[in-house]
């Protein structure tokens, strides 16, 4: 889960290269690297770290090549270090690559026997040998289509040539990879976004494809070396801001921007005058579909969970919903008259584009739902729901993930109105709420002051638990994962119900645990299991909702009462104080909130 950039130019390109490679931090930043070609010379400059760090060495440097490739690095084979750092090189050719080489243990052994010395650890390294390896006896072409054959994994490949002054090699097999055409130059990049400053017209390689990028020409190939075309795309000219503002932290920014992104959400798929979700374009009519599973990973997997508990309460749909490293090798049977959706901010996610690739290649009816309208799994969709809600960098999720949740509620509605489940007055009653949730989400924010104080005793505590009924299980699942992610904190997410089968054995005195109870169908039922932990020692903190009712617990240590709304929203309220709750515990300790460690805001590795 790495990034990689190319340009070929006749002007210098060091400079496009880093700035390009800050715009991919987001797939990894353990290290990073840049190799230019000058004079028939491949310079390397590599470090451990940011992309800053490799900025602070290259001006110490001379690195002016006209032609370059340069690399963020998410580890897998090879600790973080610069030595592992990419690009990789031989004495020919030099490579970056994103994804993993699955046979290169058996490869570097069958070229170590044939005299080529390795240096690192990584599996990336034995791709430029084999390039140098076959470039004795083929052309560069052949080559390729020879090399990419050998390879088993996943890959997007940049490479450049000693005595070729001119050429990158672009070439994908699962991993995207997008090309990019200027004036009298060209590029290869993860993604379209890290070439966006300098064009806005892309191609974008399919699996098994390859490309030779010259600064005038790019030439694309099929698996077998066979001369493709491709489609030039325009991308829109937007590109937001990715500016923190006046916050410390994009992850900050990002959690009170919700009413904003919420409502915006809200007014591209409310039709206020007529009082209905327009959903534009669906390509199927309701009764072809008869059931429905919903894919993803992380945080969107929890909001696929918290969907599923409204589309059985309010449809005729059957649902299922699976984390999509699960799905992917699953021995599924296919139904043509269900719809899978996949859900994914980024829209890159390996683990969630191969499940869709497998629908994909079983000829089922495709929904994603994105953030990253121009992603390779919007693409590859039959159609998006896009969350609009504008970039999101810090690495935890948080106004995707209520973006993705609204989404979902919101075809849910449609659903079941189109079902004739819920009638037109329970329909624009549904709606009404809806069109308050923003104001709510804003009110339900001013919590600071008492969550940084109650975050002191998470941030020092060994552990903690977190408890849910019903669709407050999924937040209990996303509360904990983001004080993992975050605070690097054990902390598991339990159904409140569960607990007396196994985890209650883990409750220690003073340990703290979240309990998420708002006042709905399931309230009584959860307070006696937090009766239970509190028992046995914890220190909970109910998250609830306001209520002219008392609430009947005793020692409860801590309440944060968010507003109140129709029990069906409540997951958009209960989730702030647990987003929060991470953000602080993890300030309080001192960690790199929006870029915390081991971790990449895209995984586009399985
Ligand atoms: O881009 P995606 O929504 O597909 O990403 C899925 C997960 O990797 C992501 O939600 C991850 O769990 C977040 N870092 C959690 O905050």
């Amino acid at each position: 889960m790495c990034g990689i950039v190319g340009i070929t130019s006749n002007k210098q390109v060091t400079s496009r290269i880093i700035n390009s490679l800050k715009k991919l931090e987001y797939r990894g930043y353990d290290s990073a690297g840049i190799a230019t070609l000058e004079e028939g010379i491949i310079k390397e400059v590599k470090c451990e770290g940011r992309v800053d760090i490799l900025e602070k060495n290259i001006s110490k440097i001379n690195i002016n090549g006209e032609i370059g490739i340069g690399h963020v690095r998410w580890a897998t084979h090879g600790k973080p270090s610069t030595l592992n750092a990419h690009p990789h090189s031989s004495e020919v050719v030099s490579v970056v690559h994103n994804g993993i080489i699955e046979n290169s243990t058996i490869l570097k052994k069958l070229l170590e026997k044939k005299g080529h010395q390795f240096k690192s650890q990584t599996d990336t390294e034995v791709i430029a040998h084999l390039v140098t390896d076959y470039l004795k006896k083929n052309n560069l072409k052949n080559t390729i289509v020879k090399v990419l054959k050998k390879l088993h994994g996943s890959f997007a490949l940049g490479i450049i040539f000693k005595d070729q002054p001119d050429l990158i090699v672009g070439a994908r097999r699962g991993s995207p990879l997008a090309v990019g055409y200027g004036p009298n130059e060209n590029y290869l990049g993860s993604d379209s976004y890290a070439l966006k400053s300098m064009t806005n017209k892309v191609s974008y390689l399919n699996d098994g494809e390859f490309c030779l990028i010259k600064k005038d020409n790019i030439d694309f190939f099929d698996t077998k070396g066979n001369k493709i075309n491709k489609k030039i795309l325009n991308l829109s000219k937007n590109d937001q801001s990715y500016d923190k503002g006046d916050y410390k932290h994009f992850m900050s920014k990002e959690i009170e921007e919700q009413p904003t992104t919420i409502k915006n959400c809200v007014n591209e798929y409310v039709d206020k005058v007529n009082q209905k979700i327009n959903i534009y374009n669906f390509p199927w009519k309701i009764n072809e579909i008869k059931s429905l599973v919903l894919v993803g990973c992380g945080t969107a997997y929890h909001s696929c969970m918290i969907a599923k508990y409204w589309f059985e309460k309010n449809s005729l749909l059957e649902v299922n919903v699976d984390i999509a490293s699960e799905f992917r090798y699953r021995k599924l049977k296919f139904k043509k008259d269900c719809l899978y959706v996949f859900v994914s901010q980024s829209g890159e996610t390996a683990d969630t584009y191969a499940a869709l690739d497998i629908c994909k290649k079983n000829k089922m009816k495709i929904c994603s739902i994105v953030n990253v309208v121009e992603s390779s799994i919007a693409r590859d969709s039959d159609f998006v729901l896009p969350i609009h809600c504008g970039p999101e960098i810090g690495v935890a999720s948080t106004k995707a993930f209520l973006g993705q949740m609204l989404v979902l509620y919101m075809l849910c509605l449609k659903i079941s109105f189109d079902q004739k489940i819920i009638n037109k007055k329970v329909y624009v009653q549904k709606i009404k709420n809806l069109l308050l949730l923003s104001k709510l989400i804003k009110k339900t924010l001013l919590i600071d002051n008492k969550i940084q104080i109650i975050s002191k005793t998470f941030a020092n505590s060994r552990g903690s638990m977190f408890l849910g009924r019903g669709y407050s299980f999924p937040i209990a699942l996303e509360g904990a994962l983001k004080l993992k992610e975050l605070a690097y904190m054990h902390a598991e997410g339990y159904p409140a119900g569960e607990m007396k089968h196994g985890p209650l054995a883990l409750i220690e005195e003073g340990m703290p645990v979240v309990v998420i109870a708002p006042r709905d169908e399931l309230y009584k039922k959860t307070v006696s299991n937090m009766q239970e932990v509190i028992s046995r020692g914890a220190k909970v903190l109910l998250i609830t909702n306001k209520s002219k009712d008392e609430i009947f617990s005793e020692n409860i240590w801590e309440t944060i009462t968010v507003e109140n709304v129709s029990n069906d929203l409540l997951p958009f309220l209960t989730t702030i104080p647990l987003q929060k709750l991470a953000y602080y515990s993890a300030l309080e300790k001192g960690y790199d909130i929006d870029k915390p460690r081991n971790l990449a805001k895209s995984v586009t590795v399985e």
